[in-house]
């Protein structure tokens, strides 16, 4: 049986939330601190600030018992064995991560450190700010024995977290001291030995059949920090690049799930992350790669392949609004249908997210939209106040009833099950443009949509064959066939 540990979460987002409910899911004590009152008193309450699967029953499961919530941090601190820091580390207007929350929570630990603590990074941060914490902290007066500063990157995607935490592909510790690697080996032991996936209360028993135990990876601090950096930067690499071979593919008529299949059956390449749509967004990648790329610029590197990944991704969600306009011909006064807000589906973060920038877009160039999004409405009203021109739908049917065309923004699973012969009745035109290629083209064509995705040849049914069920207002759609794929010679004005 593992040793449970006492553990101090600094930061209550996404990262911090999670591990924290996932570390007392794994049986140890856990303090989660944030300077937010009114988040502690809701988290206190049970209410639960971000939507993500698993996490309810957790906090369920543990507030109260292993799980408490407070926002002083040097009473947290005193009691801790391990303490980590989870806050937020934004972009800042060079590009490189603003750290000065960070620094801001290891001046206050530094005063509350009483025996010794291993001060852990969460958050994902530049190389070598592990050792800017340690000198932060001798700085103000902790005798350097009384400490270790070791690094635990964490790899978990929003909408998946909780089991990202507790079933992960590997476990990264940079540690330069035996002393800190030892604790932060027990913390992680449950998994690692396979104990927790034995358990009755598991919430992924399956595991301890079908899969491999989690890999333990010891490495040094600047190591694991750049193993962080290095991992979002592929990814979003990866990304970068199946959306340029979908833009080849649509120009040469090819279908890029094809290409897709074909290259990522080979091993060293992978199938994963190779799904073209507008292009990545959420809190991390779009920072984290420019956050690298900044690092690099620091220690003389040229890494422009970065900087050409930003340009890639900002060029998909234009090509995007373009690929509207030349379904629509013009966009001013035109009536559009948004299925999707939040920066993927399963979550409600809009941060960075690429369906708000082309709302923008299409906003910018006299459009009326109306969005649903089963999780990122309120968030999203947030920036984008309903008005005339912005409006939200709480059902994705209501969406569709009269636009000009209906666009797929984000991958939400449930999307893909909608009453396609519904929606194609509501449309004004039978136009659905995805940017997520949640449906199958063949499905499509056979349900009589004019049907563009990203890279994979165009749908024209519409204007080739009628419904086989009855327009609903045959006066309102009359005989009108879209032009599907025709260039747009205006686009907005
Ligand atoms: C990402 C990483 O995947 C996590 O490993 C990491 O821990 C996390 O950042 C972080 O640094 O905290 P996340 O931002 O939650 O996780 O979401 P992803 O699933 O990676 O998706 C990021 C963006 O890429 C989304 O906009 C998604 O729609 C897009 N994407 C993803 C694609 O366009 N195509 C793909 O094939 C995969």
């Amino acid at each position: 049986m593992t040793q449970p540990l006492k553990i101090t979460i600094v930061g209550s987002g996404y990262v911090g939330l999670v591990a924290a409910a996932c570390f007392s899911e794994l049986g140890h004590q856990v303090v989660c601190v944030d300077k937010d009152t009114q988040k502690i008193d809701q988290l206190r309450a049970g209410q639960i600030p971000i939507h993500e699967e698993y996490l309810p029953e957790l906090l369920e499961r543990h507030r109260g018992k292993r799980l408490m919530f407070t926002e002083n941090l040097s009473e947290a601190t005193r009691e801790a064995d391990v303490i980590f820091v989870a806050v937020g580390t934004p972009q800042s207007s060079s590009g490189s991560a603003d750290l000065s929350y960070i620094d801001a929570v290891a001046c206050e630990v530094a005063r509350s450190v009483s025996g010794y603590k291993v001060i852990v990074e969460k958050s994902t941060v530049p190389v070598f700010t592990n050792e800017w914490i340690g000198r932060v902290l001798v700085r103000n007066g902790v005798p350097r024995s009384s400490f270790d500063v070791a690094s635990n990157p964490e790899f978990l995607r929003e909408g998946t977290a909780v089991q990202d935490f507790l079933v992960p592909d590997r476990i990264v510790i940079g540690a330069d001291s035996d002393r800190a690697v030892e604790l932060l080996r027990r913390l992680y032991q449950p998994l690692t030995s396979g104990e927790y996936y034995l358990r009755a209360d598991c919430l992924f028993p399956s595991q301890n059949v079908t899969s491999k135990l989690p890999t333990l990876l010891l490495t040094s601090t600047k190591a694991a920090e750049l193993i962080k950096h290095a991992s979002n930067a592929f990814l979003a690499m990866k990304i970068s690049f199946i959306n340029t071979v979908a833009n080849i593919c649509e120009a040469a008529g090819a279908d890029v799930d094809e290409v897709a299949t074909g290259i990522g059956m080979d091993e060293r390449i992978g199938p994963r992350f190779l799904n073209p749509g507008i292009g990545y967004g959420g809190s991390c990648f779009p920072k984290d790669v420019a956050a690298f790329r900044y690092v690099a610029n620091q220690l003389g590197v040229n890494f422009d392949l970065l900087r050409e990944v930003e340009s890639i991704n900002g060029r998909q969600q234009e090509g995007f609004v373009q690929k509207v306009a030349s379904a629509l011909w013009t966009l001013r006064g035109k009536k559009i249908g948004v299925l999707g807000l939040a920066f993927k589906g399963g979550t409600d973060d809009i941060r960075d997210s690429p369906a708000i920038a082309i709302v923008q877009s299409l906003l910018q160039k006299g459009c009326v939209v109306t969005a649903h999004d089963p999780a990122a409405m309120e968030r999203t009203a947030q920036v984008l106040p309903p008005s005339d021109d912005m409006r939200y739908a709480d059902d994705p049917y209501a969406v569709a009833d009269g636009a000009d065309a209906l666009l797929i923004l984000t991958d939400w699973k449930s999307f893909a099950s909608l009453d396609l012969t519904r929606l194609r009745a509501l449309l004004r035109y039978p136009i659905i443009i995805d940017g997520r290629n949640l449906f199958d083209p063949n499905t499509m064509e056979a349900a009589c949509f004019d049907y563009l995705s990203v890279g994979r040849p165009p749908v024209h049914a519409a204007s080739i064959e009628a419904p086989e069920q009855p327009l609903a207002s045959p006066t309102k759609k009359g005989s009108w066939s879209a032009p599907g794929a025709m260039p747009a010679l205006s686009v907005g004005a």
